[in-house]
């Protein structure tokens, strides 16, 4: 297999950065294709933790490339303070490529992102505040400014003066605020454009080659199929399209490049910020879950929402990306329970519904219809292979893939590299 893309299933944090990390080792090429830093991807390499939020979870091999694609958004600040934070602790950042197409997330952005939640009061969305939505606003209303544009003097100056008369407007006339500052901004952006400059590339080319001579490219997902802008949970999604479509685009690879989608997804259900979650537990249970699973988010540090397996969304998360293989994450923490829930479909007034629905209005109301499994008591995390685990907690896996028609090719029982159940060949 030659190309695999790895997306989240649910609302983000089901562990992709481990699977990434996990698969890395067999890959050549790792590519983040979306997002931004509003993702945090925890990896634990040899014990040793590291969190990432713009360069994908493969850069933690020296002898991989690694690519942030023409979809993702770059606070070139972040990445600037990520490539640091990395070499400190003694990672090699050489082999990092940067796409000119992808778009800059500007200090007006920053302040955007609060303004519009501020705006929107009761019904924020709870985002990360870095700038994400704004940024993919610039994008798609086409004045969004481009990493080739920042490597230009001119053509930067004439995008950022535009930016600023119509941002300054709205900063000033409408929010009372000040006008943000044309060389303050220009200075310290060139700055940086000189830093980024060697890794600036035609990213899409470099990876069609890879490909071309033999190489093996893994797609690394932000954030999950639940925040997707088209077939999330809208308004409570990100700005970009986490499925397996959105690799394609975020890359520029075509469909027909990709072998395998690999669906990373949690044994149980968390999620940050607002929207609904038919399956949150607000007992003792989804406060047991969060405990044993340290549930909180890696870029914000807020608290997860957590709840039980949702099957309705892992099948309709198959559908829409077309997994073909799952990565079932965190079975570990659901050792101790003594009976676990796995929610099959939605009580909706009198009617039962089976399929994600369309309307936003009604997964409100959807309460979750359960089928009860036995748990298990034996701590999982020495495991490394699928029949020496309990019976309770085999079943639960089988079930899963009973339910979703996908087979659970890796199964984690840790943060580890090595707390890895292996079944199968992904790559
Ligand atoms: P991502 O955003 O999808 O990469 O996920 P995050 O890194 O935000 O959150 C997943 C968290 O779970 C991280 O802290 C991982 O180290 C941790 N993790 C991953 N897999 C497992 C697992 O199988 N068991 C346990 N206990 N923790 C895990
Ligand atoms: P990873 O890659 C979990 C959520 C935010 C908010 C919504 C919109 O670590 O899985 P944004 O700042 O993107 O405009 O916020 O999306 N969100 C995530 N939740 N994991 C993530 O990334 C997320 N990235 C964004 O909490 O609800
Ligand atoms: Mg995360």
């Amino acid at each position: 297999m030659a190309a695999v893309v790895l997306i989240g299933s649910q609302w983000g944090d089901e562990g992709k950065g481990k699977v990434t990390d996990f698969l890395a080792e067999r890959a050549n090429v790792i590519v983040r294709c979306q997002g931004g830093n509003n993702a945090g991807h925890t990896v634990v390499a040899d014990g040793e933790e590291f969190k990432l939020h713009l360069i994908p979870s493969g850069i933690l091999y020296s002898d991989k490339t690694c690519v942030i694609g023409n979809g993702v958004v770059i606070d070139p600040k972040v990445l600037l303070e990520e490539l640091g934070y990395l070499e400190k602790r003694g990672i090699k950042t050489g082999k990092l490529l940067i796409s000119s197409n992808a778009h800059v997330i500007m200090p007006y952005h920053w302040v955007l992102d609060g303004l519009e939640e501020e705006a929107r009061g009761a019904n924020k969305i709870g985002t990360t505040k870095r700038g994400i939505g704004p940024c993919y606003m610039d994008k798609a209303s086409r004045i969004g400014i481009r990493i080739i544009d920042l490597l230009d003097k001119e053509e930067f100056a004439e995008k950022l003066r535009l930016n600023l008369v119509q941002k300054n407007n709205l900063f000033v006339k409408v929010y009372g605020l000040e006008a943000l500052k044309f060389e303050d901004i220009y200075e310290t952006y060139l700055g940086y454009a000189e830093q980024l400059r060697s890794m600036v590339t035609d990213s899409s080319l470099a990876i069609d080659q890879s490909i071309r001579s033999g190489g093996k490219v893994l797609f690394e997902g932000a954030q999950g199929t639940l925040l997707d802008i088209d077939h999330g949970t809208y308004p409570f999604v990100t700005s970009s399209n986490p499925i397996a479509g959105g690799a394609c685009i975020g890359a520029g690879v075509g469909p027909t490049r990709i072998d395998r989608v690999v669906g990373v997804i949690k044994a149980y259900t968390t999620r940050v910020g607002e929207g609904p979650f038919p399956t949150e537990l607000l007992d003792g249970t989804g406060d047991q879950m969060q405990a044993n699973g340290h549930e909180f988010g890696t870029t914000t540090g807020r608290p997860r929402r957590c709840g039980w397996f949702d099957a309705v969304i892992a099948r309709y998360a198959v559908r829409v990306s077309g997994i073909s293989d799952f990565a079932v994450m965190k079975l570990d923490v659901l050792t101790g329970f003594d009976t676990l829930k796995i929610c099959v479909g939605y009580r909706v007034g009198e009617e039962i519904i089976r399929e994600f629905p369309q309307s936003q209005k009604i997964f409100n109301k959807s309460q979750p219809i359960y089928e009860e499994m036995p748990g298990w008591q034996e701590d999982l995390t020495s495991v490394r292979r699928f029949e020496d685990l309990p019976e309770a907690a085999r079943n639960y896996i089988l079930r899963i893939e009973e339910l979703t028609d996908a087979p659970a090719t890796l199964v984690s029982i840790g943060p580890g590299r090595e707390q890895t159940i292996v079944r199968g060949e992904i790559f």
